[in-house]
């Protein structure tokens, strides 16, 4: 019998433990975490995002605010305002809504954000902490998986992970995250892309499989073996409208022991991790100025 594995109700359990520590924070500290969006431009999808991460934000009874901006925003604008959340002592998280519009150089403002408001985990001192086995954040995707894994009892030490794709955002990370030693983690990893040759030869030697690549239904059951664990963080909007992820569901949990579904698999969990990492930062900015970063959420 293949296990759906349940991102959406995982989220929500999460996100009510999230809720409950943020109430207890706010009581002790009189600090309401806070969480900046910064919206340039009028992509829907953008928008549809920013918008249920500041639901989810008030809900769990942080604060939000939406910065939004015409697409015609330069670098130096952008550049400008983030440097001004940076020294906001009432801003605990920023979040710079991908993609920019052309035009807007997107490493350049990355980079700008303060590393200990960078609730995205893209900061390079954030992605080098995280490589060193020692993250301040975890990025929010990968993270997510990570924890639906140990809360699933799927353990990765010892076993072998293929992810496929390579993006900044999910397939590294996901990759760095699984290869520390540490809880959750322990696993031999295989990155693949999309000039990797024999990809189905590599995919079956997966125990467990992520598939991070933005084609639907890519993955099909000849291309795991039975009983692998297949993790589906595609989000592809077909023709009719429907959404689909990475992976043909209907073929591949006829093979797979274990398998997320889209929607309802990982996305929940993006969010929900966003909102550990924004209520981790309120609580490291005022309740532990002076220590070093501890891990947040790895281990
Ligand atoms: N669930 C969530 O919360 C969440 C979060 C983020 C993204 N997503 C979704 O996840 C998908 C991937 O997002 P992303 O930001 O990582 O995408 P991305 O930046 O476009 O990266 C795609 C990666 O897939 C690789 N790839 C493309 N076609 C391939 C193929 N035929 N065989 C093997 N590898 C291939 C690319 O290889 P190269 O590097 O060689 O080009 C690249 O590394 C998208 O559908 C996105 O919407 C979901």
């Amino acid at each position: 019998m293949t296990t759906i594995l349940d991102g959406k109700g995982l989220a929500d359990r999460m996100r009510a433990e999230i809720a409950e520590e943020t109430a207890a924070f706010v009581a002790r500290s009189s600090i309401r975490p806070c969480l900046v969006a910064v919206l340039v431009g009028e992509d829907p999808a953008s928008r549809i995002y920013v918008r249920n991460k500041e639901k989810a934000c008030e809900k769990a009874g942080m604060e939000s605010r939406l910065v939004r901006l015409p697409a015609s925003t330069t670098t130096d604008a952008l550049l400008h305002l983030v440097r001004e959340l940076n020294v906001d002592s009432g801003v605990h998280g920023i979040l710079v809504q991908l993609p920019l519009p052309d035009g807007c150089d997107e490493k350049r403002i990355l980079d700008a954000i303060d590393p200990h408001k960078d609730v995205d985990a893209f900061h390079p001192e954030n992605v080098g902490l995280l490589s060193q086995g020692r993250p301040r954040y975890l990025p929010c995707t990968p993270a997510g998986i990570r924890e639906l894994l140990i809360r699933s009892n799927i353990d990765t030490a010892g076993k072998h992970v293929v992810v496929v794709g390579r993006s900044d955002i999910v397939g590294k990370p996901m990759g760095l995250i699984l290869v520390q030693k540490a809880r959750g983690a322990d696993a031999t990893v295989t990155i693949a892309h999309s000039r990797t040759k024999n990809l189905p030869e590599i995919t079956r030697l997966g125990d467990v499989v992520v598939v991070a690549i933005g084609r639907p239904k890519f993955l099909t059951a000849d291309m795991i073996k039975p009983g692998a664990i297949v993790i589906d963080v595609g989000i592809n909007r077909l023709e009719d409208g429907t959404l689909c992820g990475d992976v043909d569901f209907e073929s591949v949990k006829e093979t797979a022991g274990a398998i997320t579904p889209v929607p309802g698999g990982v996305g929940p969990l993006t969010i929900t991790m966003l909102l550990r990492n924004t209520l981790t930062s309120a609580i490291a900015a005022t309740e532990q100025v002076n220590s070093p970063p501890e891990p947040s959420n790895a281990g």
